[in-house]
C-alpha cells in the first residue's frame, strides 16, 4: 500500500501538537485525518467541501447521512456524517437525497384518522417487519413500532415515538417494501399537532393577546431604540435565577408581560 497522502487544505492541515491521525477511505481513496474529527470534518480536512449533504452540523437538519463499512466488516454502517467520530479504515460514503415518495395533501382538508394516512401511503402495507429501518436510523428511532402503530391507527403513539426523526431518510434507502416512514411519520406529527394533541391554554391566550395588539406600542417602542440602548436593556433584565421552581418566579416589571 502506497504512503498515506499528506493533504494539506488550509489551516485545517495544522494538527495540534501530538494530535493522532488514522487512515479513513472515502469513495476509495485513503487519507490520514486526525482520530477526533467527525465523519464530515475529517472529509473536510482532507479537502471535500460540502455543497450538499451538511446543513446544520448539530445532527439536527438530516442533511448528511452517511453510510460507512468498518475494516473486515461486510456490513453496512449508518450514521450523521455531523456526528459520527472516524474509526481507523473506514469506508465512507454519502448517500445523495433519498427521493422516497412524498404524498402531496393539504393538512387543512385531512382528518385526523388512519384511514386518511392509508389512503395517502398505501405502500404502508407493504412493509414487512424486517426491521432493517430500525437498524439504520441515526437517531434510534424505533421506525418499525411507529410504522406498526400507523398501520394499527394509534396516530398518537406513532407520532410519539417518530419525535425525534430528522427526516435524513436513511430508513427508507433500506426498506424492502419501499416505504418513505420519515414522510409518513411527518404527516401523522402534523395531523397530531393540528388535531389531537390537547391545545395549550396559555399559549392560545398569549397569541390571541398578540392578535388583539396587545405588544404593539411595545415593539414600537423597541424598534426605535439604538443598538446600545436595546443591548443595555437586554443586558439588565431581570432574569430567572437558576434552579428555581417551575412556576413559582416572576419579574418586578410585568409591563412587557
Ligand atoms: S448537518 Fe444537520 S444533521 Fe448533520
Amino acid at each position: 500500500m502506497s504512503a498515506p497522502k499528506q493533504v494539506a487544505t488550509g489551516d485545517r492541515a495544522i494538527l495540534p501538537e501530538g494530535a493522532k491521525t488514522i487512515p479513513i477511505f472515502v469513495m476509495g481513496k485513503r487519507y490520514e485525518v486526525p482520530e477526533t474529527l467527525t465523519i464530515m470534518k475529517a472529509m473536510e480536512y482532507a479537502g471535500f467541501k460540502f455543497l450538499r449533504g451538511a446543513g446544520c452540523r448539530g445532527g439536527i437538519c438530516g442533511a448528511c447521512p452517511t453510510v460507512y463499512r468498518k475494516e473486515g466488516d461486510y456490513k453496512l454502517y449508518f450514521g450523521l456524517a455531523c456526528q459520527t467520530v472516524v474509526e481507523p479504515n473506514m469506508y465512507l460514503a454519502q448517500i445523495p437525497f433519498y427521493p422516497a415518495n412524498r404524498a402531496v395533501y393539504d393538512i387543512e382538508k385531512i382528518e385526523p384518522l388512519a384511514d386518511a394516512v392509508h389512503a395517502l401511503y398505501p405502500e404502508l402495507f407493504r412493509c414487512v417487519a424486517c426491521n432493517n429501518c430500525t437498524k439504520a436510523c441515526p437517531m434510534k428511532v424505533e421506525v418499525l413500532d411507529y410504522i406498526s402503530a400507523i398501520k394499527q391507527g394509534d396516530l398518537a403513539r406513532a407520532a410519539r415515538l417518530s419525535f425525534d426523526c430528522i427526516q435524513c431518510g436513511l430508513c427508507a434507502s433500506r426498506c424492502m417494501g419501499e416505504l418513505p416512514q420519515y414522510h409518513i411519520a411527518q404527516l401523522v406529527r402534523r395531523l397530531y399537532g393540528k388535531y389531537i394533541q390537547p391545545r395549550a391554554e396559555h399559549l392560545q391566550k398569549r397569541v390571541t393577546e398578540i392578535e388583539s395588539g396587545k405588544y404593539d406600542a411595545m415593539l414600537t417602542e423597541l424598534q426605535k431604540m439604538g443598538h446600545s440602548e436595546l443591548e443595555k436593556l437586554y443586558k439588565e433584565r431581570e432574569r430567572e435565577p437558576d434552579m428555581v421552581p417551575l412556576g413559582t418566579w416572576m419579574p418586578k416589571d410585568v409591563s412587557r408581560l
